[in-house]
């Protein structure tokens, strides 16, 4: 990414005071703030909308992105997802049940036992590593066609992540700071790209607004040429901005996740999605 864009970036304004800074952190209140500040921002753009990304910014964009899910490119993916699923179906259905449109919406939540955010990638290998199985790479392939077909099955249901503990609270906060903290070379937050300078242009790209940024996954993007997983995509967020990125499913990524799920409450789960 080039300097100078970044260097606009990080002198751009910053608005995120209200939603980000507050002293005592209540989730919902910080999610009803949030909701407001990209309502604010671009009051015609309702919330909702946020699910298809930075596309909702131009109509010409959006229209080739339509144009583009009408027959995605995805959809091998999928029913490749389908095919592994079923070939290990007695494992999965003891872990998960036997209705796979239920599966998807219940991620990423609060263990309170183990205290740590449970995604629907870590699930997946848990399940298979506690029946003996080899558990998957995390990034791509066969975890994120399983996580494609089990998404598509959820289409339409809403994003409810639940907070319900003081150890439920601490991983939101530990994600939440995450995504407010400045870092890598050019000093910059997640949250001045897709908060503060979400709409505008970042190189060739619009940046998308944070509201609505785990409701697709895992995506297809045409630069990667196949599937790929959220934790995938903050690697490469935090490598465009010369930060080390963690590990995918690390408890940082989960942490930073179980924050961005919440903030996409209410929101309709559309994955798999397609992006540029
Ligand atoms: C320098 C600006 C910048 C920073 C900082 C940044 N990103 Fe991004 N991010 C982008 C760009 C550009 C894209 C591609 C366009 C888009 O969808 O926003 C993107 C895409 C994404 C997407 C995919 C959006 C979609 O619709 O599929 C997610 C999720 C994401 N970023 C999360 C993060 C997180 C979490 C952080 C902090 C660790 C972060 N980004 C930091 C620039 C940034």
């Amino acid at each position: 990414m080039k300097k100078t864009l970044l260097i606009a970036l990080s002198l751009g304004v910053s608005m995120l005071a209200t939603s980000s800074m507050a002293a005592t952190i209540d989730p919902e209140t910080d999610r009803q703030q949030f909701i407001e500040f990209f309502k604010a921002k671009n009051p015609n753009i309702s919330p909702e909308e946020y699910i298809n990304g930075a596309y909702v910014y131009s109509a010409d964009k959006m229209a080739q992105w339509e144009a583009a899910e009408e027959f995605p490119p995805y959809l091998d993916a999928i029913d490749e997802g389908e095919a592994l699923y079923n070939k290990d179906l007695a494992v999965y259905q003891k872990c998960f049940g036997s209705d796979v449109s239920k599966i998807r919406v219940k991620y990423p939540y609060f263990d309170e036992a183990s205290k740590q955010v449970v995604t629907l990638e870590g699930a997946i290998n848990k399940c298979r590593t506690d029946a003996g199985l080899k558990p998957y790479g995390w990034k791509k392939g066969p975890i994120a066609q399983i996580s494609a077909y089990l998404a598509d099955n959820a289409r339409g249901q809403k994003i409810d992540v639940k907070i319900e503990s003081d150890a439920a609270l601490a991983a939101y906060n530990k994600g939440r700071d995450f995504f407010n903290k400045p870092r890598g070379q050019f000093n910059l937050s997640c949250a001045k790209c897709h908060v503060d300078n979400s709409g505008r242009n970042a190189r060739s790209n619009t940046l998308s607004a944070a509201l609505g940024h785990t409701t697709h996954f895992p995506v297809f993007r045409a630069k990667w040429q196949n599937l790929g997983t959220l934790h995938r995509r903050y690697e490469g967020c935090q490598k465009n901005i010369r930060a080390k990125p963690y590990k995918a499913q690390s408890e940082t990524y989960r942490d930073l996740e179980f924050f961005q799920a919440y903030m996409s409450n209410g929101l309709e789960i559309n994955g798999p999605g397609y992006r540029e």
